[in-house]
């Protein structure tokens, strides 16, 4: 392997390209090609008994009394704050997936973005707590890339001035809160099971809460707004997660923990490659907490790493490795939120520099530690050849 850069050497550090994310599948032989054959003859490719055992066995892991599974965690965050009657004003993280935030507009609810912390890169609570009016409905907290936000805090908040409150856990399964899987905390918490995440549907949502007039308003929505007799409550959507997605989850909630722990192993020895690397930086998890790690990202210092963010990024395109710029930009700037923030209130600094200093790099939890290794080893590189490689990529 050469020790120079590939912008410099022409020869990459990887001969095949190593993605940001491959979902890690339970294997098809065991059982559950036998379940999906099983589907094929019996034809019940939905509503059927994986669904309800699914459903059953995600609120026994995550310790609540309704997990309601939905065909993605867009549509699930939608019939979650549709149920809420969430209107007026509700504060939200602009560093987060816009998909946290696109379903107050289809409601006709005012996003109001509220900054995050510098070091866990989840809302701030002091923030949240300076954002709120009198046309406050709700706060919606996001554990952001699976760190836990700050929940205690926030359930504080809540309370104090009856708000209600709403954790986007799309990133969420594997991550421990005090020692507890989220899941169980606020009034909801919504789940995604897309394939980059460490359960994994096919793609799919989970809501759950103990609060069982939710769990059944999320229900009957998922089902068209029919609570069973061909009339509607309400406009409801399609939002049925089909058999085959249920049987999926099935075998992939039994390898959560698994996949959670090898994740975390992985981080550890990035962490520990990456120390004495200048200007970078890793998300601060708190010691009694712990990160699913659904994405690994970093900030790039430029003045002391030599090159910026963008400059890594795409020197390591060069050695084959892909990277990912999340969350910037950040929601608030996107052309469906520009307009619609004339009253925006919190200047949203630490969003602003943290999703342009931040990059995702690989991760997934079949990942071999020796690839970190070889990708830590070229992160060291680039930075020890920071101005050769400013000048090549500048040519
Ligand atoms: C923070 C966040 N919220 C919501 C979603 C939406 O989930 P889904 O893709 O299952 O609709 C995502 C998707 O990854 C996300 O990252």
């Amino acid at each position: 392997m050469s020790t120079r850069p590939a912008v410099l050497s022409r020869q990459p550090a990887f001969e095949t390209f190593v993605p940001i994310v491959r979902p890690t599948l339970p294997r098809f032989e065991d059982g559950l090609s036998r379940q999906m054959a099983g589907l094929f003859e019996s034809g019940i490719i939905t509503k059927g008994d994986y669904l309800i055992e699914f459903e059953s066995r995600i609120a026994k892991h995550l310790g609540v009394r309704n997990a309601v599974a939905v065909s993605s965690g867009t549509l699930g965050l939608l019939l979650t704050y549709h149920g809420l009657g969430l209107k007026d004003e509700v504060l939200v993280p602009s560093f987060t997936f816009m998909a946290t935030v696109h379903p107050l507009l289809w409601l006709g609810a005012e996003p109001v973005f509220v900054d995050i912390d510098p070091r866990t890169w989840n809302i701030d609570p002091a923030k949240v707590e300076a954002a709120i009016t009198p046309r406050t409905t709700a706060i919606v907290g996001v554990h952001n890339f699976g760190n836990p936000a700050p929940i205690a805090e926030l359930e504080s908040i809540a309370s104090r001035h009856g708000l209600k409150l709403v954790f986007d856990a799309a990133h969420g399964f594997g991550s421990l809160y005090q020692g507890q899987p989220v899941g169980r905390f606020g009034d909801v918490e919504v789940f995604s099971l897309s394939p980059t995440k460490l359960l994994v549907a096919g793609e799919g949502g989970i809501v759950s809460t103990d609060d069982d007039r939710l769990a059944e308003h999320v229900r009957v929505g998922r089902e068209y707004g029919n609570p069973g007799d061909y009339g509607s409550d309400f406009p409801g959507v399609n939002a049925r997660m089909p058999e085959f997605n249920a049987v999926l989850g099935i075998h992939s909630l039994a390898m959560l923990e698994e996949n959670a722990s090898r994740r975390n192993r992985l981080v550890a020895a990035y962490r520990e490659a990456l120390d004495s690397v200048p200007g970078i930086t890793f998300q601060e998890i708190a010691p009694d907490n712990r990160c699913s790690y659904k994405d690994l990202a970093i900030t790039v210092d430029e003045a002391a790493f030599g090159l910026a963010r963008d400059e890594l990024a795409s020197a390591l395109h060069a050695e084959n490795i892909d990277t990912r710029k999340y969350h910037d930009p950040p929601v608030h700037t996107h052309k469906t939120y520009r307009d619609r923030i004339g009253r925006q209130r919190d200047p949203l600094t630490v969003t602003t520099e943290i999703s342009a200093k931040s990059l995702s790099l690989p991760i997934w939890s079949h990942m071999e530690l020796d690839m970190v290794e070889r990708i830590c080893a070229s992160i060291r590189e680039i930075h020890d050849h920071g101005l050769e490689v400013r000048q090549a990529l500048a040519g």
